[in-house]
């Protein structure tokens, strides 16, 4: 049999041993519930070889919605103490124990791309899930918009957890009052490769902070000690709402509340354009400044159908520094680190997602390479939750769904101008 399918069914027994049955876990021991983005990722993972399991994936997802349309970013599905921080530091407000912030929207477009694999199977079940996506993107756009920018409340949130863009939005918190916890994570992974202490200190702290006011949406948009606007959070957004229109132009239903949505969208989009690293950037909306960042998510313009060729310099200029995948940050700058997490590494996700964008703005070549580099970094170092972009070490967690995931929808299939260069 052949590397490549090898792989191929190494991939579909990781989603197979991750699968909990109706939803599926990122990766044993290190995340043992439903994530929101990991989830959607399954779902099109699922899809290549089982559509109704794809669907299952979703269907479970949004039985964890809360009454004001957000769907949570962890679902506590079962009790286990090897993780922190559980339900009881959370206390969700939903139907089923939950954090108490949200992930990405990538749900609507990978749910339009598993009906499209097969529209007899998926047309009920996309009848079903369209109105609890709408009521999802309008709790976005309700209470996390402002200013024209898809904002977040907690860095957990953006699922870039310690990207560099929240530096300094962190630093002015005082984690003071932050009562003692025990982290899990430094158990399963190496610390060198975790968020630090610090980082922690406040990102428990901002849980608390939402606990207290059980997690009221209104009070926490006026009030919340941390808001910054993420380019990823809104250009997955946008892209999200351009599907979830094409699917409601589809099942018949009215999209001019949609159509709405994407004009802000892509009105507010030209704001997180930061001219004096010409890109576009993360902006904290408590004290109006840019982080400074070039990060995957600046990359994410394309995917959201901005065909913005200004990034196209920073986007060569990066991947000419790399050889396993876009590193999630700048490796020219002071603050990119290969092996921590968000703050360098290569994450397959995100790969796939820009690979998305590339394509379909027709930059076949640049969307190839970035199809080559994350194949070639999963078939030589298996399925790690990221890569050291340099040298392609496997990182983090193993085992991991979305990695699989992206392997089978995406990365398996070279083609085309095939590059490596
Ligand atoms: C980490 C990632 C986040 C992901 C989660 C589960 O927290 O930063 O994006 O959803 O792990 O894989």
């Amino acid at each position: 049999m052949s590397l490549q399918n090898n792989i191929n069914l190494d991939a579909k027994k990781i989603l197979l041993i991750n699968d909990k049955g109706n939803y599926t876990i990122p990766t044993d021991g290190l995340y043992p519930f439903q994530w929101n983005w990991d989830s959607a990722f399954a779902a099109y993972g699922f899809a290549q070889f089982d559509i109704p399991r794809a669907w299952k994936e979703l269907e479970t997802l949004f039985s964890a919605q809360w009454n004001n349309g957000m769907v949570p970013h962890i679902i506590y599905h079962q009790i286990d103490d090897s993780y922190f921080p559980g339900p009881n530091i959370w206390k969700g407000i939903g139907p089923i124990p939950s954090s108490g912030i949200t992930q990405p929207p990538v749900v609507a477009s990978l749910m339009k791309k598993i009906w499209e694999l097969d529209t007899n199977y998926g047309n009920e079940q996309i009848r079903l899930l369209f109105p609890k996506v709408l009521k999802w993107h309008r709790w976005f756009m309700q209470w996390r918009f402002q200013e024209g920018l898809v904002f977040i409340n907690h860095p957990w949130e953006a699922g870039r957890d310690n990207a560099p863009d929240w530096d300094s939005a962190l630093a002015a918190i005082n984690p003071a009052g932050v009562a003692p916890y025990k982290r899990r994570d430094t158990e399963h992974v190496n610390p060198l490769m975790r968020p630090t202490k610090s980082d922690y200190d406040r990102y428990i702290w901002l849980v608390q902070q939402g606990r207290e006011c059980k997690w009221n949406a209104d009070w926490l948009r006026k009030n919340s000690s941390f808001k910054v606007a993420d380019p990823a959070m809104h250009f997955i957004l946008l892209r999200a709402n351009r599907d979830l229109r094409l699917i409601g132009i589809n099942l018949e239903e009215d999209i001019s509340e949609i159509d709405s949505w994407i004009a802000s969208l892509e009105k507010g989009a030209s704001k997180l354009w930061n001219a004096s690293i010409s890109s576009y950037d993360s902006f904290d909306l408590l004290n109006f400044n840019f982080a400074g960042s070039i990060s995957s998510a600046s990359f994410m313009c394309w995917y959201a159908g901005l065909y913005d060729k200004r990034m196209l310099t920073h986007y060569d200029r990066i991947m000419k520094k790399v050889k396993y995948g876009m590193p999630s940050y700048d490796p020219e700058s002071k603050r990119f680190d290969r092996k921590r997490y968000w703050r360098g590494p290569s994450w397959a996700i995100m790969n796939m997602l820009i690979g998305f964008g590339l394509e379909e703005v027709g930059e076949l070549k640049r969307a190839s390479l970035l199809k080559a580099q994350t194949n070639r970094a999963i078939s030589e170092n298996g399925f790690a939750e990221y890569f050291d972009p340099i040298d392609g070490s496997p990182a983090g967690g193993n085992t991991f769904t979305w990695t699989a995931a992206v392997w089978l929808g995406w990365a398996k299939t070279m083609g085309g101008a095939n590059g490596f260069n």
